[in-house]
């Protein structure tokens, strides 16, 4: 049996958050039978939610489920993440102390596979969700970016995992946590060097100098793919019969709310 694991970089470079997040990927792959594919917005056209709720009217379709913005990038990648996967690690840029507009704008438009939208109802229901967040500073905001990520999962009925059983070992029980400044690694300690040298590739990839955080990441990837496997092999080794809910989505209740998309 597969499992599938997709991180999805919400940092608008190539940089820092992919780092964290292949490392996280490259723990899920250490799990057995685990495809992992990495996701970075950089260079897609991301629409912000405009509130609208076309997404659970008779306008929207199964290929258009958001009429507003139509088969946009976020479309693409919220149905792929229906469809193909049954993990994820998501990446986060610290941004003033929390996740960046841009993964934010994927947290609302996901609201199509909640109970009323068109790529519902609640289809991302028991995959499970991890966190890695990169930031400039030990004490950034990794915190909030985590929880941030963690309500959006738990609103979706997503099965949130922090760092596992190596917990101890690394330092953080919550999340993948890297930072770029004063890693004890870097050759000058990683010291107020940054706004000068800010986009160079040298600042892209400080994080690769904290290998205490990067632990975390590879940590947390393991866990997302452990716990997806055990969840998939749960309901495949169960019959309908067996569970209140079935396995993804809330479909087949016709006749309720969740049941009329
Ligand atoms: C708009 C903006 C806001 C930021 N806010 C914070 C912050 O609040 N705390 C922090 O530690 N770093 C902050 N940073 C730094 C980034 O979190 C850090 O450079 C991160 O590693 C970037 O990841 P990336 O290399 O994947 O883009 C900010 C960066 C930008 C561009």
């Amino acid at each position: 049996m597969t499992v599938r694991i997709l991180g999805i970089s919400g940092s608008p470079r190539h940089g820092n958050t992919e780092i964290a997040l292949k490392e996280a990927l490259a723990g899920a792959a250490e799990v057995k039978d685990v495809e992992t594919e990495l996701y970075s917005i950089v260079g897609k056209t991301l629409n912000p939610c405009t509130g609208c709720f076309k997404c659970g009217t008779e306008e929207a379709t199964p290929e258009i489920p958001c009429p507003q913005w139509g088969d946009d990038d976020i479309t693409k990648l919220v149905r792929r993440m229906r469809d193909d996967f049954d993990g994820f690690v998501i990446g986060n840029p610290v941004y003033i102390g929390t996740i960046s507009a841009q993964i934010k704008m994927i947290f609302d438009r996901a609201i199509m596979m909640t109970e009323g939208g068109r790529l519902g109802p609640v289809t991302l229901r028991n995959k499970v969700c991890g966190v890695v967040i990169s930031s400039w500073d030990r004490n950034g905001g990794h915190d909030l970016a985590a929880i941030d990520t963690w309500r959006w999962a738990i609103l979706h009925d997503m099965i949130v995992v922090g760092v596992g059983p190596e917990r101890i070992d690394c330092n953080n029980y919550w999340a993948g946590c890297v930072v770029q400044a004063y890693t004890p690694n870097h050759p000058d300690g990683g010291k107020g060097i940054w706004w000068a040298k800010a986009n160079s590739l040298e600042e892209r990839t400080a994080v690769k100098f904290d290998t205490l955080g990067l632990a975390q990441c590879r940590n947390t990837g393991r866990r997302v793919a452990e716990l997806a496997k055990v969840i998939k092999a749960g309901f495949d080794s169960l019959s309908r019969e067996d569970t209140y809910w079935p396995r993804g989505g809330c479909g087949g209740f016709e006749g309720t709310a969740w049941g009329s998309k």
